[in-house]
């Protein structure tokens, strides 16, 4: 039988070359392959700075640790994601308020303005699949006088902000377009994925796109987030390395969520074939699906281009007019029968143990239900073949008729 994964990670001869090379390089830890992919990821977003971190998670306890979140502090953010989004807020104390969602799967800028309480000191809005968020829309919302009258700010770089922060859980959209630009310049802070399934991966790890506007520094929070990824250490270890150069300081009580070299290495080559190779194969096998779906009256397609807007094609979220949950956990089944793998992205927060037990409840976020329970995750990736698209479309067909005729 057929076997179709649904996310192998694009590893080519470049890449072991340049991890090769660092693994003889002597340097393991942070240093220059590291500095390399902080300076090509923020040429490459029209950044001024960005910070490699070893994952998506880390970089979101670093910003919350820079906005001063705590006990009592609201964040907002959608029903519809993966539980780090909500788990990251947790850990740095502070309480998740969930949100509906569009029929695009991201967050509604319409919930998020009734969700507001004086309490609000972030927005941490999902980029779902790598389709950006409506950024318009929502800073409409947090910029509004009405939300900076009401805002309570209880630390200095929230008084800064004097508004809630909008951060982008932009896991899924490295690459992504939002009016014609890099969609990361549109929040305050993006923090990106880079694991394994991810589009751009270094097995693990995570980037944190500062585009802050005034009166901040995003030079100066480069340097703040870089200490406290180290341990609070003034300097570090490749500096140190230097002859003569032994003494440190600890200067806060930073967190452990630097990025490796030889991690840095893989998403490197991978950054610097991104644009002209990996996300335009990433396309063609969306367009190859929409080509075959947009002619299917039963299917719905996701989002991809339009109005200077541009996925980053990290998801095919397929969506199924009509069907209950069950037939579609059947119509998986079946698809899982024929060799091609397929998932769900994502279960909706509400219906998890730790969220339930929280008080969550999925009933109050209906569009979250009604797109999660149609959904249906087609592979796609680079080294996906037209042919393969083909039978994964022919798999798809195939199990819809059986289970809904
Ligand atoms: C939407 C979203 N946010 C956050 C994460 C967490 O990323 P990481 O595993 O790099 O911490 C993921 C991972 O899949 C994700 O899908």
């Amino acid at each position: 039988m057929r076997k179709i994964d649904f996310a192998p990670p694009y590893i080519d001869e470049d890449i072991i070359a340049e991890v090769t090379d660092t693994l003889r390089s002597g340097w393991l830890t942070t240093g220059p392959k590291v500095r390399e992919l902080e300076e090509l990821s923020a040429k490459m977003f029209g950044l001024e700075r960005t910070v490699c971190v070893n994952s998506w998670t880390s970089g979101a306890a670093i910003v919350f640790k820079w906005l001063g979140i705590g006990k009592g502090d609201e964040v907002i953010l959608p029903a519809y994601t993966y539980a780090a989004t909500a788990l990251s807020v947790i850990h740095a104390g502070g309480t998740p308020v969930m949100v509906d969602i569009r029929d695009d799967f991201n967050i509604d800028p319409q919930k998020i303005k009734e969700a507001i309480t004086p309490n609000t000191k972030a927005i941490l809005a999902v980029d779902l699949g790598g389709w950006p968020c409506d950024y318009d829309a929502i800073k409409k919302v947090v910029e509004h006088d009405d939300v900076k009258n009401i805002f309570n700010a209880t630390s200095e770089v929230q008084e800064q902000f004097g508004r809630p922060a909008l951060i982008t859980d932009a896991a899924h959209s490295i690459g992504a377009i939002y009016k014609e630009r890099p969609a990361c310049q549109f929040a305050d802070l993006s923090i990106i994925s880079m694991h394994s399934v991810k589009n751009v991966t270094t097995a693990e790890g995570g980037l944190i796109c500062l585009s802050l506007p005034e009166p901040f520094n995003n030079e100066q929070v480069y340097r703040w987030m870089k200490v406290n990824s180290m341990n609070g250490q003034d300097r570090d270890a490749f500096a140190k390395k230097r002859i003569g150069s032994w003494r440190y300081d600890i200067v806060t009580d930073g967190l452990k969520a630097n990025l490796t070299d030889v991690c840095a290495a893989i998403g490197l080559v991978q950054l610097k074939k991104y644009k002209n190779f990996m996300l335009p194969n990433r396309e063609r096998v969306y367009d190859h699906y929409t080509e075959f779906f947009s002619k299917k009256d039963w299917a719905i397609i996701p989002p991809g281009r339009g109005d200077g807007n541009r996925s980053s094609h990290y998801l095919y979220p397929l969506r199924i007019k009509g069907i209950t949950e069950e037939q579609r956990d059947d119509i998986i089944q079946k698809i899982m029968d024929s060799g091609v793998s397929v998932n769900v992205h994502f279960l909706p927060l509400p219906t998890l143990t730790v969220f339930k037990e929280r008080g969550y409840d999925v009933d109050n976020y209906p569009n979250t239900y009604k797109n999660y329970a149609c959904e249906i995750s087609l592979p796609i990736y680079v080294q996906l073949t037209d042919e393969e698209c083909a039978y994964v479309e022919e798999q798809v067909e195939k199990a819809y008729i059986e289970v809904v005729s």
